[in-house]
């Protein structure tokens, strides 16, 4: 604020965005920024923070509702700017087109999909990622990870994509643990946010898969944090998307320190789940969803949803039934 003022800048702040912004909150803060008539919105803090002000950026020239904008592409007239500068090392919400927001009405997280909402300027400031305590340097540095591994092995993935997907990977894979035990190396601090920040990118060509679709009915129901519900499902998930594309996951292996010389292709792919699952323990991820209290008679009803979105589906590099959906939920227990 100081910065902003002292260039003769007014500046108002709206500082009641919670962990998984609310379609209320949004709508709040879109009155206070056209009350103030703002000309830019900074998100500053993690993606519930940066997503909320995309969104608010969003309603300052779109007329109606935020839930109007829920899904791909709705949004008709660009965003007033939004500068986006995160405080984890996770979400990659800097430079993505997506905002998600949770309808608790529905009891759903809506993504509003658009590049009328990406951010114009991203600050990638390692100092202001030091003070996160270990739980939530493990469970947004997981969120990274299951960016790059979801947006790397997507049915929509690039080229391009790839090469930063698999660079974010070995960057987390080396760094995170590091940045748990050591959360003072400003060094390290910057690996992760850089590595997040590319995952982030390949997850806005690439898109996500079921990791995240799965993983949204953990947090709404279970109040698990996002990258925590991601981490519990990741390997399940993994196990069963591998034979779709082993050539893939035998990289993911690699790229999370594993060696796979002398190995077949589908015993290299196997590796990156024994890769991922002792990468989780080691950052003090719980062994199973039992562990934070997920009840197993809720699972049927959150695979029935799931087999429903048809978007992460067709993200995803094979495509389960809802049985299979189920089966990933239980075998994650
Ligand atoms: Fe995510």
């Amino acid at each position: 604020m100081d910065s902003l003022v002292s260039q003769n800048l007014r500046v108002e702040v709206f500082d009641k965005v919670e962990p998984d912004p609310s379609v209320e909150t949004v709508e709040e803060g879109a009155k206070v920024a056209k009350k103030c008539a703002v000309d830019v919105v900074i998100g500053l803090g993690g993606g519930s923070p940066m997503d909320a002000a995309k969104a608010i950026a969003l309603l300052m020239t779109n007329k109606g509702s935020i839930t109007d904008y829920f899904g791909t592409d709705k949004v008709k007239e660009p965003a007033i700017p939004v500068i986006a500068i995160p405080t984890t090392a996770g979400t990659g919400s800097e430079v993505t087109k997506y905002a998600v927001v949770t309808d608790r009405k529905k009891i759903l997280k809506q993504i509003i999909g658009s590049f009328h909402i990406s951010p114009v300027l991203a600050i990638l400031d390692p100092v202001l990622t030091l003070s996160m305590p270990a739980s939530l340097t493990a469970n947004t540095g997981a969120d990274a990870l299951s960016h790059a591994v979801e947006g790397y092995v997507s049915t929509q993935s690039t080229p391009v994509g790839d090469i930063l997907a698999l660079k974010s990977i070995s960057l987390i894979a080396e760094s995170l643990p590091e940045a748990i035990s050591q959360p003072g190396n400003l060094k390290i601090r910057e690996k992760m946010l850089f590595a997040s920040m590319l995952a982030g990118l390949v997850i806005n060509s690439a898109g996500a898969g079921i990791i995240h679709g799965m993983g949204y009915f953990i947090t709404l129901h279970y109040g698990a944090p996002h990258g925590l519900a991601n981490a519990l499902l990741m390997p399940e998930v993994m196990e069963f998307n591998l034979v779709a594309n082993p050539g893939k996951y035998k990289n993911i292996a690699e790229a999370m320190g594993k060696k796979v010389e002398g190995l077949s292709e589908n015993e290299a792919a196997r590796l990156s789940v024994v890769a991922m699952r002792e990468f989780l323990q080691k950052i003090g991820i719980p062994k199973n969803m039992k562990e934070i209290g997920v009840k197993e008679e809720s699972l049927a009803g959150f695979a029935k949803t799931v087999s429903k979105n048809e978007r992460l589906l067709t993200l995803n590099p094979r495509r389960p039934t809802r049985e299979e959906i189920e089966e990933i939920y239980r075998n994650s227990m």
